[in-house]
This record gives C-alpha cells, structure tokens and sequence, in this order.
C-alpha cells in the first residue's frame, strides 16, 4: 500500500492530459515538492521514461526521494532553482525532453512548518526562503526596507491597497521577529472587515514570500529557457497560484504564440519573431469542486499548457 502523501498535487488529472505523457519518454519537473505530480508522470511513462525533478527546498526533496524511491534510476533528483533548468538538464544529459511541469508556489509542507516562517496563522521566525542557503529573509525585508520601498513590494506583489499603512506600521513597530507579531500588526493596520474572505495579512505574506524567492523574476527567466529545451510536439504545463503568476505565464504563452510581435499600428512586420508555441488551454484549467472540497489549495489554481512548434 502505498503512504499517505503530506501533499495533494492539484489538477493531477488535466496536468496528466495537457503533459500528455507516453512510455519511454522523458520529462522535467521544475518544482517536485512532494513527488506527487512525478510519481504520476512515472506510472505513465512506465516501463523506461525518466523524469528529472527539480527543488530549491532540499528538504522537499527528501520527501520526494523516499516516495519516488520504487522508480529507482527512472527519477534523478537535484537541489537547484528552476531558473537553472537548462544547465541541470544539460549536465544530466537530460535533452530534449517531451515536457516540462512548473508547479509554483510552496507546498503545504512548507506551509505547515511553522520554522519555516511561511504561514501567518502560527508563531515561527520571518524567514520564508524556499532555500534556506538563500540570502534574504522575509525579517530582513521588514526590518531593513525603506517605508517607501515596503509599500512598493507589499503593493507590487500582493496587490494590497493599504500598502502604505501597513508600511508605515511596520517601520513603527520594527525590529519584527515573529510571524504572528507581523500578523497581529498588519490586521491592526488594515482593520479586519468582517465580509473580507481572506485573513487581512494574506496579501502581506504573499508579498514578501515572492520578493524573498524572486518568485516573478525567475518564472519570467524560466519560460523562455523551458522552451529551448522541448522536442518539437513537447509540451509546457504551468500551475499558478495567483493572479501575478498567472498573468506572466498567459503574456508568455501569448506572445511566444505569435508569428509577428510588432506593434499593431506599424505597417510593416520589422520583428523577425517567430511563434514556438501553439497553446492548448486557450482558457487557464481550474479544478473541481470536488477537488476543492478535498484539497482546498486547488481553489486559486490555474493550469496553462502550450506546445512546442519548430518555426
Ligand atoms: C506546489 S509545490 C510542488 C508540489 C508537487 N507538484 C507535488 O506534486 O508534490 C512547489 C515546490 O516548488 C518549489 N519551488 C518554488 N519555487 C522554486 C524555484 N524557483 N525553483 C525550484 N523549486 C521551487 C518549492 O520549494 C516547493 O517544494
């Protein structure tokens, strides 16, 4: 029988059906977390496909590695950022290969260590890195950002309109340690609004867990690489968990979809581009209900998926 995942890979099926993936072939996964979304491209691509996993998180991988650990030499597992997918994958000798998954974000894992400093609703350390090698914290952030720098971020990656009352309360109140002061402060600057569907410190997490990882910099580096190392017929799957994410892979798709890039009121074609992707989701995939009601993280998902074309 096999162990209780620690994480629901969402949209396992419409990921399965946009990677399309076949026996014998070889596919990437950027962000392997628990292994759940691999351990399903294994089973399909059995008896000899190989799938190479990437984490920022060893500690991720360590999970991965005792649940894919039946697949023997079938599955290699790396510690690397995804926007190093193209020389892992080279010094794997791992190319072309016939898909690639990118499942952003953090996995409830992470979100359940309260060491790890990413959940507002317990008491742990502002950290927040999904590599904890990496340079910057989340208290660093708070603690050493002008105000007007701080309202840009909470602004520019948590969408938040009282970007600037909650920095000024922060700058207030600083130095911050702890997830729960900076959750206790925050609500008291916003006020919480008794309709408001999320807790008033959600766009502040967010914020600062995507400036500490560099979250928007590196999928927008990430995209263009993927691409290169697709076979022709060789799809992209990109999970989103948030309109920002969500937005960057859809311009991608649609502008790598293009066979012409110039501006609409010029005459005459000067951009030599050339479209590499067909998409297939012309609509981003969300899941269920039903798998809402079992996974709950499944309700902000959005999953995109383009092809491959040689141009
Ligand atoms: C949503 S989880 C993936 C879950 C996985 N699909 C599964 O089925 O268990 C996202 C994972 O991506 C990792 N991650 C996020 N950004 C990354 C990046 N830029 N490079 C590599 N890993 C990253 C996180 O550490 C986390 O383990």
């Amino acid at each position: 029988m096999e162990e209780p995942a620690p994480h629901s890979p969402v949209l396992l099926d419409e990921v399965l059906k946009g990677l399309n993936p076949q026996p014998g072939q070889r596919l990437i996964d950027g962000t392997i977390g628990a292994g759940g979304h691999a351990q399903a491209i294994l089973k399909a691509t059995a008896p000899n496909g190989q799938v190479l996993g990437l984490d920022a998180d060893p500690s991720a991988l360590d999970i991965a590695r005792q649940r894919l650990a039946p697949y023997g030499d079938r599955i290699s597992l790396v510690n690397a950022n995804f926007v190093q997918l193209a020389a892992v994958a080279r010094d794997y000798d791992f190319l072309p290969v016939q898909g690639i998954l990118l499942d952003l974000g953090l996995s409830s894992m992470q979100l359940n260590a309260v060491e790890r400093g990413f959940s507002f609703q317990s008491e742990g350390p502002l950290d927040m890195r999904y590599d904890p090698s990496g340079t910057s914290t989340a208290a660093d952030l708070v603690n050493n950002l002008s105000q007007s720098d701080l309202a840009d971020l909470l602004y520019q990656f948590g969408e938040e309109r009282r970007s600037r009352a909650i920095a000024r309360a922060i700058v207030a109140a600083r130095p911050l340690h702890s997830t729960r002061e900076l959750a206790n402060l925050v609500s008291r600057a916003v006020g919480s609004r008794q309709k408001a569907k999320i807790h008033p410190a959600t766009r502040t997490f967010q914020a600062l867990r995507i400036a500490v990882n560099d979250e928007l910099e590196r999928l927008s580096k990430v995209l263009p690489k993927a691409v290169t190392l697709l076979s022709p017929g060789g799809r992209l799957a990109v999970i989103s968990f948030h309109s920002l994410e969500d937005r960057t892979v859809k311009d991608f798709f649609k502008r790598e979809s293009k066979d012409c890039i110039c501006p609409p009121e010029q005459p005459i074609c000067t951009c030599d581009h050339r479209a590499t992707l067909h998409i297939i989701t012309q609509k981003p995939v969300t899941a269920s209900e039903q798998e809402i009601s079992l996974n709950p993280r499944a309700r902000s998902a959005k999953l995109r998926v383009a092809e491959y074309t040689e141009s």
